[in-house]
């Protein structure tokens, strides 16, 4: 793929910007598992960066490269202005969401109702290319209501790519933009993974990240088989243990990784993160899945759940849930 010549960004693995999941403390937690992927930020908008707080919504810990910015928006001045600043702060890659249903997103005429829009989305991602070096890419879907078959879809692909974007991330099923919530538009509508391999095979030249229901290194290692890359959502973050297991398997390094080094490692940010101001249960909340489907997950979400809201500044929650797990079965570290 040119692309990953021109900016070094392997995007065999990566992990889907989540609003409310993939802020900063989650992301230094999934880097510790997977090294190899290409971490996604939560959506932030053009308005948020320049109206507001740009430094909350910017702010990154260093060890997160490679690391791509979220934008949301459809002015193009603005996504320009954007980008320029997420360079200038270091970030890998600038990413527009085409995907979004929610109403207030609606409401700013951006996300996934921009799929109606592909002139504008072409000069969008025009206006942002001109604008940095780094790599800009669009995650979008496969339709929106009834502008939903495969020709609408490899249309607005076709009219995008004038612009110069060459990485498309397909979330493979199509938004509901009345009727259904954002919540359902994840599950609902159908995965059609067949029209995002056959966009690849038509369009060979564009890298095609694979997006929507993959939850497992099996599946993730059928669909290399069709396409440049995996984003996975939900099951990155509800079962992170997953991440290391892409990274030995997809990557075949870090194979001898265990929880239990991941959370001292945890454990360290936590106390340096709290130090500067952070509350604990901030961080302590993304850890909630790491030991799922294992003995004693339940015991280690009960006692995280519990006492980080307690106590905002007990540095050894993590040590502690460990331990309580490690009285009711001993099982649970050695058994990875
Ligand atoms: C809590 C949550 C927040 C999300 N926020 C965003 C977002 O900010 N930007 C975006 O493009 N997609 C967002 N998504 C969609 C995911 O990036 C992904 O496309 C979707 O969950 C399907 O992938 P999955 O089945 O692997 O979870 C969000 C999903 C969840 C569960």
């Amino acid at each position: 793929m040119d692309e990953k010549a021109k900016t070094g960004l392997d995007r065999t693995l990566s992990v889907a910007p989540m609003l409310d999941w993939t802020d900063r403390h989650c992301r230094y937690f999934h880097r510790l598992l997977a090294p190899s992927a290409l971490l996604y930020t939560e959506m932030v908008t053009t308005g948020a960066i320049i109206h507001g707080d740009a430094e909350r919504h910017l702010a990154f810990n260093s060890e997160e490269h490679p690391l791509a910015l979220q934008l949301g928006g459809s002015d193009p001045a603005d996504l320009a202005t954007c980008a320029r600043i997420a360079q200038e702060r270091g970030y890998d890659e600038i990413n527009l969401n085409v995907g979004c249903p929610s109403d207030r997103v609606q409401r700013g005429s951006f996300g996934a109702c921009l799929m109606l829009e592909p002139e504008l989305v072409r000069n969008c991602m025009s206006a942002m290319l001109d604008a940095v070096d780094i790599q800009v890419t669009i995650k979008t879907r496969l339709g929106v209501d009834d502008h939903y078959s495969y020709q609408y879809m490899s249309d607005f692909v076709g009219t995008v790519a004038e612009s110069g974007c060459s990485v498309f991330i397909m979330h493979a099923r199509k938004a509901v933009l009345g009727g259904l919530s954002p919540k359902q538009n994840r599950d609902v509508p159908p995965l059609h993974y067949d029209w995002v391999y056959r966009l690849k095979q038509e369009s060979p030249a564009l890298g095609v990240v694979i997006n929507g229901g993959i939850s497992s290194v099996a599946a993730i290692k059928d669909h290399l088989e069709h396409v440049d890359g995996v984003m996975l959502g939900r099951a990155a973050y509800q079962t992170p243990w997953l991440l290391a297991q892409c990274q030995a398997e997809l990557f075949g390094n870090q194979t001898n990784i265990d929880r239990e080094t991941v959370l001292e490692s945890m454990n360290g940010y936590l106390q340096r993160q709290v130090a500067a101001g952070t509350a604990v249960k901030h961080i302590s909340r993304h850890l909630l899945g790491l030991f799922q489907g294992m003995p004693g997950a339940k015991v280690w979400r009960r006692y995280l759940s519990e006492n980080a809201f307690r106590d905002d500044g007990n540095t050894d929650l993590l040590r502690q849930a460990l331990a309580a797990m490690k009285s009711i079965d001993a099982r649970v570290i050695v058994s990875d």
